[in-house]
């Protein structure tokens, strides 16, 4: 494998790890400002607050939006070496091998 592709693979993986750690940090923060865990939760009805009034939904929502791209070259890049570069990768996803 060409060493730009290793270096891709390498950042795709590190990216996706930051990203999902980001959204997970940020829907909590969301959730804190807001008091909204005991509405979601069910202790409470009562109505939703617009989660935009709160800064962390800015970087959820580019989060939610990055983590499709990283899927789309993830998959992408699965796919490409599975039918075109032959080397079996998807066979090597599964169990029985
Ligand atoms: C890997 C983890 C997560 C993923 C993939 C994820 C995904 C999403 C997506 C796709 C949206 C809609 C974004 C948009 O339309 O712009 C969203 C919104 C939201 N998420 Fe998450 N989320 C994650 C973690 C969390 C956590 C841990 C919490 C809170 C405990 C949380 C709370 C929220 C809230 C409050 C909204 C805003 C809803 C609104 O504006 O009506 N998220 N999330």
């Amino acid at each position: 494998m060409p060493s730009w592709q290793d270096r891709s693979a390498r950042a795709v993986h590190f990216l996706f790890y930051v990203v999902i750690l980001g959204m997970t940090a940020s829907g909590i923060g969301m959730m804190v400002l807001s008091g909204a865990g005991p509405i979601i939760f069910g202790a409470e009805a009562a109505v939703l607050p617009d989660f935009w009034d709160y800064l962390p939904r800015t970087p959820h929502g580019i989060g939610a939006r990055a983590l499709i791209a990283l899927f789309v070259l993830h998959a992408g890049a699965a796919l490409y070496h599975h039918f075109f570069k032959k080397g079996g990768l998807v066979g090597r996803m599964w169990f029985a091998k």
